[in-house]
């Protein structure tokens, strides 16, 4: 009878484990453009995620990134974005399609925050590919860190105010 029971709650155990593992969100890629690629675009394909708090498809944009953007984040980000919380937590990703105005898509931009990876710079992996997947630029990129660096205040994010 005891044996049973024993046997009862280890099967139980494991059935249990094997839900909560297989309903995680797939693991965090390395800081590596192509990592990254094809973990926004094959292992958790980013345009099932979330679009920024408040914003929907398409909506304009400024210099220099495009006509027309549509941005996605990771619910970590989401909720820190609409919770106000100041800052975007590791692990974090937001992926920012850039369209012309004819709405065609020009190029893709990513900011994925890694812990330690570029600390004097609040750990911002950025990432930029064209459409066809070829990456331009990735990794500590001089430009994109400087002129998002305008919002240092802000955790180098322009698209809305982290704060209270
Ligand atoms: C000259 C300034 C400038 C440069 C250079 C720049 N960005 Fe941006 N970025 C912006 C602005 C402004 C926004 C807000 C969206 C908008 O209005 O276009 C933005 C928004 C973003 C966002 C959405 C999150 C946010 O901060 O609002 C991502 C992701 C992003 N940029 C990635 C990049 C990457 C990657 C690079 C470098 C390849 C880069 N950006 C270079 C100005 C810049």
């Amino acid at each position: 009878m005891k044996g049973r029971l024993l046997l009862s709650a280890t099967i139980l155990v494991i059935f249990l484990l094997t839900v909560i593992a297989g309903g995680c969100a797939p693991g965090t890629p390395v800081a590596d453009g192509t990592a990254l690629y094809n973990h926004i675009t094959k292992e958790n394909e980013y345009k099932k995620w979330k679009m920024w708090p408040g914003k929907q498809a398409l909506y304009p944009g400024t210099e220099p990134h495009g006509a027309l953007l549509t941005t996605y984040v990771t619910d970590g980000a989401f909720s820190a974005i609409d919770g106000k919380k100041g800052s975007i937590p590791n692990g974090s990703i937001i992926v920012k399609e850039n369209y012309m105005p004819d709405k065609t898509l020009a190029a893709v931009t990513v900011m994925y925050k890694v812990k330690g990876y570029d600390s004097a710079n609040n750990d911002w992996f950025w990432l930029k590919y064209a459409p066809n997947g070829a990456i331009d630029a990735q990794g500590k990129v001089g430009d994109c860190i400087a002129c998002h660096g305008k919002r240092r205040d802000n955790d180098f994010i322009f698209t809305g105010s982290l704060k209270p």
